[in-house]
C-alpha cells in the first residue's frame, strides 16, 4: 500500500498491516538543513516565501521518508493576515504588534480572503501535491479558535472573548477550505492549549467552535484530525467534536483513549516528544514497538509523537522512531 493511502485509511478506521507515520513539528529546527536556511532569513520570511515553504516541507521527508508530509505554516498567519502584526524574536513566545484590547480594536481587524491573503500557500500545497504523488499524504492545518485567541487577547472580557472566537471561527473555516481545494488529502486543528480548560469550560470555549469547523470540512469529505496537548480529562469532548482522528499528548494512556474511541474515531499518538530527545536510539524503538503493539488491533491508528518534535532531539532518534514503524531501513 502506498504511503497516501496508508495516511487516509488509517484516518478512515481501517486496520492496516502498519500504522502510518509522521510527527508533529518534523519540519524545523533539529535539522541542519533547515537551520542553514534559518540564518538568512526571518520566521515571518520563510513562511510567506513559496520556494521556502515547498523547501522546508520537503526537508523532514526526503531525510526519513514518513506517510504523511505537514506542510510548512504557523497557526498564528489568521491573526497576522486580518491585521495585527504577527513576528518571532528569538527564543521567545509569538508577538503581536497590536494585541487586542477591546471591542474597537477587534472591529479594526479585517476579515480575510484565502487566495488574496495566502496565495503563498495555497500555490505551495498545489505544487506540494503534485511533487509527492502517492508518496506521501498532505496535511493542511490550523489552529483552534480557541489556542489561536489565547495568543491573540490577554482581556478576561468573556463578550470580547466569544465575537473572537466567532471571528476566528468563520476565517478557520474559509482558510482550512481553501487548503482543501489546493490538494491537503486532510488536515489537523492544534487546539494545543485546550487542556488549560475543564471538560465543564472546553464545552464552552473550545468544542462548539471545532462542531462547526468539523462540519464545513465533513461536507467536502476531508477527514479532520483533532489535537490536545493534554487530552486525557477531555477524551469525551474529543469524541464528539466530529473529528476524524483524535491526536492524543503523552499524558493519555492510549488504550483508555482506544476504549473510549473504538468505533467511533481514529487515534493518532502519542509518543513522548521529551523521549525522543533523552532516550538512546535503541530505547527509542522498543518504545515504539510497545506503542505500535498497544494499538495492534486497533481500527485507524496513526502513529505520531504526544506533542511537536523539540529542537534539540537526535537526527537517529527520528530515524529510528520512523523506522520502527515503516520497516525500512
Ligand atoms: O509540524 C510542522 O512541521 C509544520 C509546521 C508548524 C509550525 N508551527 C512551524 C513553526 C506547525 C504545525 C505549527 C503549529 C503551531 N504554531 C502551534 C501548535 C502546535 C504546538 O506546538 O502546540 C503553536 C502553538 C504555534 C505557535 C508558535 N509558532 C510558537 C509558540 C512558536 C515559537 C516557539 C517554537 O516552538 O519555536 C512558533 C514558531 C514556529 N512555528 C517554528 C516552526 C518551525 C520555529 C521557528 C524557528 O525556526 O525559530
Amino acid at each position: 500500500m502506498r504511503p497516501r493511502e496508508r495516511f487516509v485509511q488509517a484516518a478512515k478506521k481501517e486496520v492496516l498491516d502498519r500504522p502510518p507515520v509522521w510527527l508533529m513539528r518534523q519540519a524545523g529546527r533539529h535539522l541542519p538543513e533547515y537551520r542553514a536556511v534559518k540564518e538568512k532569513k526571518s520566521f515571518m520570511q520563510m513562511v510567506k516565501s513559496e520556494e521556502i515553504i515547498f523547501e522546508v516541507t520537503l526537508q523532514p521527508w526526503r531525510r526519513y521518508k514518513m506517510d504523511c508530509v505537514v506542510v510548512f505554516a504557523d497557526i498564528l498567519l489568521i491573526p497576522d493576515a486580518m491585521g495585527m502584526g504577527l513576528s518571532f524574536s528569538q527564543g521567545k513566545s509569538p508577538q503581536f504588534e497590536k494585541p487586542i484590547r477591546d471591542f474597537s480594536d477587534l472591529k479594526n481587524l479585517r476579515a480575510t480572503d484565502p487566495s488574496r491573503d495566502f496565495p503563498y500557500l495555497l500555490k505551495t500545497l498545489k505544487r506540494l501535491r503534485l511533487e509527492l504523488g502517492d508518496d506521501a499524504a498532505l496535511l493542511g492545518f490550523a489552529g483552534s479558535p480557541w489556542t489561536v485567541m489565547s495568543y491573540m487577547t490577554q482581556s478576561a472580557d468573556p463578550k470580547l472573548k466569544k465575537q473572537i472566537l466567532e471571528r476566528l471561527t468563520e476565517e478557520t473555516i474559509d482558510y482550512l477550505l481553501a487548503q482543501v481545494e489546493s490538494g491537503v488529502d486532510a488536515v489537523q486543528i492544534f487546539d494545543s492549549w485546550g487542556g488549560r480548560l475543564t471538560p465543564e469550560e472546553y464545552r464552552e470555549w473550545s468544542l462548539p467552535y471545532i462542531v462547526r469547523i468539523c462540519e464545513a470540512l465533513q461536507k467536502k469529505g476531508t477527514p479532520v484530525i483533532l489535537y490536545i496537548k493534554e487530552s486525557r480529562p477531555l477524551l469525551n469532548e474529543m469524541c464528539e467534536s466530529g473529528a476524524t482522528v483524535i491526536s492524543v499528548g503523552s499524558d493519555t494512556p492510549l488504550a483508555e483513549a482506544a476504549t473510549l474511541a473504538r468505533g467511533k474515531v481514529a487515534i493518532q499518538g502519542n509518543l513522548s516528544n521529551e523521549l525522543m530527545v533523552s532516550a538512546t536510539p535503541e530505547e527509542i524503538r522498543q518504545a515504539t514497538e510497545a506503542m505500535l503493539q498497544e494499538m495492534k488491533d486497533f481500527p485507524g491508528y496513526i502513529a505520531n509523537l504526544g506533542h511537536g518534535l523539540l529542537p534539540e532531539t537526535p537526527i537517529e532518534n527520528v530515524r529510528s522512531f520512523v523506522e520502527s514503524i515503516t520497516g525500512n531501513r
